[in-house]
Order: C-alpha cells, then sequence, then structure tokens
C-alpha cells in the first residue's frame, strides 16, 4: 500500500455520508464561513466535476445504462477520482487554496467496497492509486439511517435505487472508516440541527486553518 500523502499547502475537507444527509447544504455553509474569514475556497465534488468527469457520472449513474460489472463501476467512480484530483483538486491546494469536496474515496470504500460484493482491498488499493494516496486533511461523516435519506427522492439513480441492506452496509462502512482515524474525521448525527452540525465542523475545520 503506498504512503498517505497530506497536502502542505492549502486545507483539504471532505463531506461523506449516505444519500440526502445534507452534504451540500452543511458544504456550502462551510464555504460561506471561510469566505466570510477571507480565505479562498474551492467548493467541489464527485463524481463529476470536470469534463471527462461528467461523462463518467452518466455512465455510471444513469439508470439508463443498467446492469455494470461491479469493477467496471468501481473503476469509473475511481477514473472520475483520478481526474478530479489531478485536474482539480492538488492545483487548488497547490495554491493554497482550502478545497472542500461532497465526497471522495470513502465513497468507494463504502459503496463499491462495503456495498458490492469486491474486495475492501482491491477497491481501496485501485482508489489510492487513482489519487496518489492523498488523504484530506479532515473527513465529515454526516451520518443518517438510509431509511430517512432515501425518503427525500423520488426519481433515484443506479445507487439510489440500490436496497436498504445495501444502503445500511454502506452507512456501516462510513462509521468504521471514522472509528479507525479520529485525527481525520468527525461524525456527526445528520438530523441534529443544521446550526448545531455547522457549528461542530467548524471547529473541527478552524484548527486546521492557516
Ligand atoms: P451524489 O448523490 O453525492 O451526487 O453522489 C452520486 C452517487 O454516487 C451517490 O449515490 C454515491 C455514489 N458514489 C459511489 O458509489 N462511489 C463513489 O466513489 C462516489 C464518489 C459516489
Amino acid at each position: 500500500m503506498s504512503r498517505r500523502v497530506y497536502a502542505d499547502t492549502g486545507v483539504f475537507v471532505c463531506f461523506e455520508g449516505g444519500e440526502g444527509a445534507g452534504k451540500s447544504t452543511q458544504s456550502g455553509l462551510l464555504r460561506t464561513w471561510l469566505e466570510e474569514r477571507d480565505h479562498t475556497v474551492l467548493l467541489t465534488f464527485e463524481p463529476g466535476d470536470t469534463p471527462v468527469g461528467q461523462a463518467l457520472r452518466r455512465i455510471v449513474l444513469s439508470p439508463e445504462t443498467g446492469e455494470l460489472s461491479h469493477r467496471t463501476e468501481a473503476l469509473l467512480y475511481a477514473a472520475d477520482k483520478a481526474e478530479h484530483v489531478d485536474t482539480v483538486v492538488l492545483p487548488a491546494l497547490a495554491r493554497g487554496e482550502v478545497v472542500i469536496t461532497d465526497r471522495y474515496v470513502d465513497s468507494s470504500l463504502a459503496y463499491q467496497g462495503a456495498g458490492r460484493d469486491l474486495l475492501l482491498a482491491d477497491v481501496e488499493r485501485v482508489n489510492r492509486w487513482a489519487t496518489g494516496d492523498l488523504r484530506p486533511h479532515l473527513t465529515v461523516v454526516l451520518d443518517l439511517a438510509p431509511e430517512a435519506g432515501l425518503g427525500r427522492f423520488t426519481e433515484r439513480d443506479r445507487i439510489e435505487g440500490e436496497s436498504v441492506e445495501f444502503h445500511e452496509r454502506v452507512r456501516q462502512g462510513f462509521l468504521d472508516l471514522a472509528a479507525a482515524d479520529p485525527d481525520h474525521y468527525v461524525v456527526l448525527d445528520a438530523r441534529a440541527p443544521i446550526e448545531e452540525i455547522a457549528a461542530a465542523i467548524r471547529a473541527r475545520v478552524e484548527v486546521l486553518l492557516p
């Protein structure tokens, strides 16, 4: 396994969690708070925030794609990450910016590794290679029972349409990753009031700022 890389310029923050946990709300609030303090923020997401990533996102999420081999699915997500890290995340960190990403490697470890029938170690190896093992300084896991999160969607994509059991494994996947590395994770109950969650996130991010 390659060696973990933490950027020595900029701050890399990642939001993870199941469907409908409020990642976009919280990442937006964090961005506003940081910008009010004169930090330059790049708010981005996976999959799909590069030109090739948009095409990959369409393939991997559109119900029209139908069945995909689970290895193909893992590789498509990994390709999106490689492009995202090389062309978006690393350049912004090199400029000293705060990069906030809505989903990153842990999403693949949870969805493809814990959710699908692939070996977690294989999914991890592919993803670490795809990203040069770049790690977030902090990952915020917004934890929510699948029944609560999935209830918010009427039209479901390829992943949202999976069973509750699948989404339970995903949830546990995120919690296991966080439990193994508490210095780089914070787990928050997504049902708490929005402002309470935002304050807890700010407290963990503040100490990382230059
Ligand atoms: P989104 O709903 O946050 O836009 O994410 C798109 C879907 O893709 C979501 O259901 C989670 C899934 N996903 C994976 O399965 N593996 C990954 O590596 C990523 C980034 C997302």
